[in-house]
């Protein structure tokens, strides 16, 4: 919401004298005189006029959390496990993921009670790629990388998936890079060339690893480096950057 809007709203005063007050500086937004009435602060951004809290209470809350197999990725459900059950804080209701896992898929999964953060991390035009550790069941074949970059239509979502990239790590194991988040979409990419997955593993969001001494099931709030981590783009020089768009044309698998 705009500042002067937040003020009309919240004060009781008028378009007007809302100006009146932001032009004298009396607004302070997390502690900084603001005259911006264009400002967009948005439920967590703490605001006073004068000595008067506008708003301020809310936290805003960011986690990860390490999902076990077996765990379903919800807030609640009347049979299976949740993710939210794995979290024991107070505020936990108020949390919603970022995104899914299958059932039996493993690993990062954020939490949020923000929800423009998790509209950016998810929305294919951000970017933010998702890095995942596959199993397969046959060997990965060299023609399933082009396959995997080309893309692969969806009848069910009429839609082209987005250009991912496939790298074999051994005869049965790859790891898969995608930036948007399809029901099952990597079961179904595997499925496609012919090949079964196995297991599946997230290892990484934006620039945000899983860490190693966090254990399955457990969790912990993200680190302000770690936040900014996960949306920032990928650095070109270290190697996590991937070409958009695969160079060898491969219709078979479409
Ligand atoms: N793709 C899948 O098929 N499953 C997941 O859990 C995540 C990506």
């Amino acid at each position: 919401m705009k500042l002067d809007r937040l003020l009309t709203r919240h004060q009781r005063m008028g378009r007007v004298a809302a100006r009146r007050v932001l032009a004298a500086g009396r607004v302070r937004v997390d502690g900084v005189v603001v005259k911006d009435r264009e400002l967009e602060v948005d439920r967590f951004r703490t605001v006073f006029l004068d000595d008067v809290m506008v708003q301020g209470t809310e936290r805003a809350r960011y986690l990860m959390c390490h999902k076990p197999a077996g765990i379903l990725s919800a807030t609640s459900d009347p049979v299976h496990r949740t993710v939210l059950d794995l979290i024991d804080d107070p505020g936990k209701e108020e949390l919603h993921l970022v995104g899914r896992l299958d059932r039996a898929s493993t690993g990062l999964i954020l939490l949020t009670n923000d929800g423009r953060w998790s509209k950016q991390i998810l929305s294919a035009e951000s970017k933010v790629p998702k890095v995942y550790l596959v199993e397969t069941a046959e060997p990965v074949t060299e023609e399933s990388i082009a396959a995997f970059a080309n893309g692969f239509w969806f009848p069910t979502e009429n839609a082209f998936t987005l250009p991912a990239q496939l790298e074999i790590l051994a005869e049965r194991t790859a790891r898969v890079t995608l930036e948007e988040g399809r029901y099952h979409q990597i079961k179904r990419m595997f499925k496609r060339v012919g090949n079964r997955v196995v297991t599946l593993h997230r290892m990484r969001i934006g620039g945000l690893e899983l860490p190693e001494d966090l254990p399955a099931g457990a969790w912990r709030e993200l680190t302000e480096e770690e936040k900014n981590l996960i949306t920032q783009p990928p650095n070109p020089g270290d190697g996590s950057s991937h070409p958009r768009i695969c160079p060898v044309p491969c219709s078979k698998y479409l």
